[in-house]
């Protein structure tokens, strides 16, 4: 019997119906990328109001893809952790009230783990055990996995997530929201050596990551120290070019290492990329490089389930599998504390 998952943890709208053999039976996405981008960013109170509006509608265009009455669901799967309070309350809410009204069990989704989970989605046989790279939006995260749902967080960012750290340099030298794509466009025809940018935390001994000094190292070269205002800036295309292609190997270079002395250092053979930032050419070409290099296995996830997805929710079937089912008075945990 198929699962109905659900996904609001910041400004997608998503939905899926999954099977039980994990095949995508139907799938939506609204995105809300237009409404953030005149901020240069997600507002959560305006993604909050944006999932109330859209997430019914994303719920029944993915039924009816699927062609699934929801009689015939077997239970609602919800990412209720970490993202943004009012985008997670929004899903939360609907999936509980569907469990109620279809008399449906509800199985609880960590977002995180969901994001490595879509490198299993297309893989032949287990990615697991491995170590596993989150690089997103909101988190920047490597865990010691030692199958989809017992992971071991070993570090994160102490500041800007890498999808962030992209967004807030698109938005410095004006390019469009969100900044990763943009950026990475640009950077592609870029010098990556044209500025000798920070790589914070590389040679520390642990797996944390930092990247708010590289984005101040960026904003310093296009509007010099203590100046904001950077619709005065005239750069050239080829002078943005540099700035984003050198931005852009200071934060692959970092996740590249830190990724492979995790290898290393727990004795894996295995390496799996998801969230928004796996999209990213670069990042995707150097780790291919590191794996060949250094005789490990690469799984990242399909291009399309990069980026917030419902479909990631398939990690469900595994807690189901377990028995791991969710009561009703589950609530969000957005994710002040860090540790994923
Ligand atoms: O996983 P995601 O959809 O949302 C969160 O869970 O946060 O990730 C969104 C992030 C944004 O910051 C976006 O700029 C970044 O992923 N992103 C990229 C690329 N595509 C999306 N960053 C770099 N290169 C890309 N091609
Ligand atoms: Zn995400």
């Amino acid at each position: 019997m198929p699962i109905l998952t659900i996904e609001s943890t910041c400004d997608e709208t998503a939905a899926a119906v999954i099977a039980d053999t994990g095949q995508v039976l139907g799938d939506a996405v609204a995105t809300q990328e237009t409404l953030h981008e005149q901020f240069r960013g997600v507002v959560p109170e305006v993604a909050a109001r944006a999932h109330v509006e859209r997430i019914l509608p994303v719920i029944d265009t993915a039924l009816q893809r699927a062609s699934i009455h929801p009689d015939r669901l077997q239970a609602i799967a919800v990412a209720d952790r970490p993202g943004l309070a009012g985008s997670l309350l929004v899903g939360l809410v609907a999936a509980k009230t569907l469990a109620v009204a279809w008399n449906k069990p509800l199985v609880a989704i960590n977002h995180l783990h969901a994001h490595l989970y879509a490198c299993q989605l297309a893989a032949t046989s287990t990615v697991y055990p491995c170590i596993g790279l989150v690089v997103s939006g909101g988190h920047t995260s490597l865990y010691a996995c030692q199958n989809p749902l017992d992971l071991d967080y070993l570090g994160g960012t102490i500041d800007d997530a890498a999808g962030e750290a992209f967004d807030k340099v698109a938005a410095m030298l004006l390019l469009d929201f969100p900044g990763g794509p943009a950026v990475s466009k640009l950077a592609a025809t870029g010098n990556r050596q044209a500025h000798s940018f920070p790589r914070s935390l590389l040679r520390d001994p642990n797996y944390n990551f930092s990247f708010s000094g590289l984005k101040t190292a960026v904003r310093y070269a296009i509007v010099g120290p203590g100046q904001q205002d950077f619709s005065k800036v005239d750069l050239t295309n080829q002078q943005k070019a540099d700035l984003c292609a050198s931005f852009e190997a200071a934060v692959v270079d970092v996740l590249v290492t830190k990724s492979e002395r995790a290898i290393r250092e727990h004795q894996m053979s295995r390496l799996i990329v998801g969230g928004g930032v796996a999209a990213n050419t670069y990042l995707r070409e150097k780790l291919e490089t590191s794996a060949t290099r250094n005789g490990y296995q690469l799984v990242i996830a399909p291009s399309q389930w990069c980026t917030d997805n419902a479909v990631m929710g398939a990690l469900a079937l595994e807690k189901i599998k377990r028995g791991e089912f969710a009561s009703l008075d589950l609530d969000i945990t957005p994710g002040l504390q860090r540790g994923f």
